[in-house]
């Protein structure tokens, strides 16, 4: 990626998602609950994590206070994070083989936050291109929140020693700097953190509806992983197709059609060669085409929706799940952070007494 500051580490690790990590390995990931997810955020992310529960401990976390960096609304905050739970829950994080917790259960992570703050390079964190792209001409007046945002980042990683996290492209910048605040603190006060390792995700940028930019909910042109029949089918209508075929008769370029790249996610291999070869010889025309997908992406999404009906009908039960989570994270943040504060020498009251 161009324009990205040399951070300490030169490169960053490509692993291969089905690399079979040693056992022992500690995953750990964040998602901001800006409302429910969307096609784009399953196959770049979620289903990934899901399938990392197999081969690692993995913890995932509701970011919430980073969710509060940008302007959002307190009164609907709360419903954000429990709908994003039950996306995530029903997209296949399975309970009892990971656990899911809200960041701001655990006062740990800004504690530990805080700390990191003292030996982060105020310079790299100025050159993130995030923190760049959100302050835009505004540097002077922006929130001070959007320049802390990766070392929150890090203190959601370091405090679990979590040594693999998995993400898209665009965090291998934050990750960098979760290593560098590692190996600065090691360095400083004994080796305490792992250094931890992305793992990129295997999968693609999904483009969106539009046929033009990354699917994402602020453009609008995106399908979410829980709409209900009508709403898919509605929304496909208003897909983009190969801009060069005005009429049904025109054979059309399934390797310029954004809706040919979307039947990769849902449709099988059959169904893929026979629309390859219907829309160059103009057999299929691009509604059909699109209404074909907009079934087969309804068939691939129908298990979730059942299982987010399932969750939404048993509200306790998310609570639980939020709550099991929290009390695993909780026991490390606790463990993590009276390490650091005896090694970095903060007074505490019930110091056993060595004298
Ligand atoms: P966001 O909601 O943009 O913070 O994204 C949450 C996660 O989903 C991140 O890991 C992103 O990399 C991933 N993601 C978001 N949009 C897309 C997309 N259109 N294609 C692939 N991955 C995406
Ligand atoms: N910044 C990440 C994103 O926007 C979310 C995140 C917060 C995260 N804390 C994390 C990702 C810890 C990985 C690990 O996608």
């Amino acid at each position: 990626m161009s324009g990205q500051p040399p951070v300490e580490t030169a490169e960053a690790p490509r692993e291969a998602t089905t690399d079979e990590g040693p056992r022992g390995s500690r995953v750990m990931s964040g998602i901001q609950p800006t409302g429910a997810i969307h096609i784009g955020n399953y196959f770049g992310a979620i289903q990934n994590w899901a399938r990392l529960q197999d081969e690692y401990e993995c913890f995932y976390s509701i970011v919430d206070l980073h969710a509060v960096t940008v302007p959002y609304e307190p009164g609907e905050l709360p419903s954000a994070v429990e709908e994003l739970a039950i996306s995530l829950l029903a997209a296949g994080l399975d309970p009892d083989r990971c656990r899911l917790f809200v960041q701001s259960e655990i006062p740990e992570i800004p504690e530990l936050a805080w700390i990191l703050t003292t030996i982060a390079p105020l310079g790299n964190l100025q050159r993130m291109t995030q923190f760049k792209d959100k302050a835009g001409e505004e540097s002077e007046s922006v929130n001070a929140g959007l320049l802390m945002y990766p070392v929150l980042q890090a203190a959601d990683i370091l405090i679990l020693k979590a040594d693999r996290v998995p993400v898209g492209e665009d965090q291998v910048q934050h990750l960098e700097l979760s290593r560098v605040l590692a190996r600065r603190f090691n360095n400083a006060f004994g080796e305490t953190f792992p250094e931890p390792r992305p793992l990129l995700t295997r999968s693609r940028r999904v483009i969106g509806l539009d046929g033009r930019s990354k699917m994402s909910k602020s453009k609008g042109n995106h399908v979410g992983l829980l709409d209900p029949p009508e709403t898919i089918r509605e929304r496909m209508k208003t897909a983009f197709t190969d801009p060069q075929r005005k009429r049904r008769e025109d054979p059309g370029r399934p390797w310029v059609c954004n809706v040919f790249s979307l039947h990769h996610l849902f449709s099988d291999e059959g169904t893929i060669a026979r629309v390859d070869r219907e829309c160059r010889a103009a057999e299929i025309g691009c509604f059909e085409d699109k209404m074909l997908l907009a079934e087969n992406m309804i068939e691939y999404l129908a298990p979730m929706r059942e299982r987010a009906d399932e969750l939404r009908a048993r509200p306790g039960r998310i609570r639980e799940i939020l709550a099991a989570g929290r009390d695993a994270a909780s026991e490390l943040a606790r463990e993590t952070m009276n390490e650091v504060r005896e090694r970095i020498g903060l007074w505490q009251a019930n110091r056993p007494d060595t004298a």
